[in-house]
């Protein structure tokens, strides 16, 4: 029997396959997005107190309402945003899941969305999985820009939505205000859905943070989705959520209620108590991460790595051009394999892989320790390769 057809383009992720080949050879593993350095203890107690507290049962679908007045207060401190928790707001298995619930909720076959790339590689199978179509448009290298022409010319009466993805992954790009008065432009324009991927938003070293539903005319055709997975250093609990108008936010609990049923109760409690942390948390997340960049940032540069200093999130994506003629796979595999430095192929970020065949990605969500170790390595590349 035949799998259904809607899966036949989708693959196994590339970054579990790179972190399988990164354990046969004990390489440093910089190619999964996640920190091998442990949450915040306050987090993680109130995890604990919840268990131990009998919050074990089935939340709310849409979320607790604890977290749910969490979130709408974390977004009028520090966006000046109101959001009605009861009617706004649904948290979701990390944002991972808001997205598909998202798309699911709104696209018809037949409708386009546009995704930027290189892009976060789930974006692709939601849109495919909701029947809809991605039209992918590219960032201009070398400095991951919009292209204004460009852009304009993926907007038809077709299009449902386009996701902004800030801070960026995998390039570390922050829009500007410039790109995303483009943007809103464009789907005012069009009568199109904004879908935001924040998840990187206290994740910053330049630029400013700009939530699109806080744009002119844009709240009510933005779903802003984010999470905590980045926020606290705590993917493997998979709380995100989903904010929309009313009438948007209906369908999205529904599609979440089915898919799901709802987030992990205790670490919904838990992550009430995160969310209320004092701005000082936020800002020593993104200071500690602007030092565990700086160590990434001369190890790729004296190693003959070419790339363009990320203003956010925590991954470089940087050109091997200068270093080999491989292609991307065969490159990752033999950093991995020679070098002992685990990264992912860049052509696994985009729908033309063309685009990133000379090109990998590393992660700095990593111990200090770890870093180094990884540094250590990348000096022998240019003398290897
Ligand atoms: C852009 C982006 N969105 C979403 C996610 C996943 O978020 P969550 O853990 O909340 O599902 C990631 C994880 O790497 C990501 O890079």
């Amino acid at each position: 029997m035949l799998a259904a057809r809607r899966t036949s383009t989708f693959t196994e992720s590339v970054i579990r396959e790179m972190t399988r080949i990164a354990q046969m050879h004990e390489a440093v593993n910089l190619a999964q997005g996640f920190p091998d350095f442990p949450m915040p203890e306050p987090l993680k107690d109130a995890a604990c107190a919840a268990i131990q507290g009998n919050i074990n049962q089935y939340a709310v679908t849409w979320g607790s309402a604890n977290l749910r007045i969490a979130i709408s207060e974390k977004y009028r401190r520090w966006y000046n945003m109101e959001v009605d928790p009861d009617r706004e707001v649904t948290v979701t298995c990390g944002a991972t899941e808001a997205m598909a619930s998202v798309f699911m909720a709104l696209m018809d076959p037949g409708d386009e969305v546009i995704v930027l790339e290189p892009f976060y590689e789930n974006y692709g199978p939601d849109a495919i999985l909701a029947g809809a179509t991605p039209v992918f448009v590219p960032f201009e290298r070398p400095n991951w820009t919009l292209d204004a022409d460009r852009l304009r010319k993926a907007f038809n009466k077709r299009t449902k939505a386009i996701v902004v993805n800030t801070p960026h992954n995998p390039t570390g790009r922050v829009l500007t205000r410039a790109e995303m008065s483009l943007i809103s432009e464009l789907c005012l324009k069009y009568d199109v859905w904004a879908i935001t991927d924040e998840i990187y938003e206290h994740i910053r070293y330049a630029g400013e943070h700009h939530v699109m539903a806080t744009w002119p005319e844009m709240r009510e055709r933005t779903i802003t989705i984010s999470g905590l997975s980045k926020t606290f250093s705590c993917t493997g609990w998979r709380l995100g959520y989903a904010i929309a108008p009313p009438a948007q936010t209906a369908p999205i609990r529904k599609v979440h209620d089915f898919l799901t049923v709802g987030a992990p109760a205790p670490l919904q409690a838990a992550g009430a108590v995160g969310l209320a942390f004092d701005a000082d948390y936020f800002n020593h997340l993104a200071l500690d991460y602007r030092a565990r960049r700086h160590v990434l940032v001369e190890a790729l540069t004296e190693a003959g790595f070419t790339f363009s200093v990320p203003e956010g999130a925590y991954y470089i994506l940087a050109d091997f051009s200068e270093l080999s003629d491989l292609d991307d796979v065969t490159f990752a595999k033999w950093m991995t394999q020679e070098i002992g430095v685990a990264t992912v192929p860049g052509s696994s970020f985009y729908h033309d892989r063309e685009l990133g065949r000379k090109l990998v990605r590393f992660a700095f969500c990593k111990k200090f320790d770890t870093l180094r170790r990884a540094a250590d390595r990348l000096a022998e590349v240019r003398q290897k390769a």
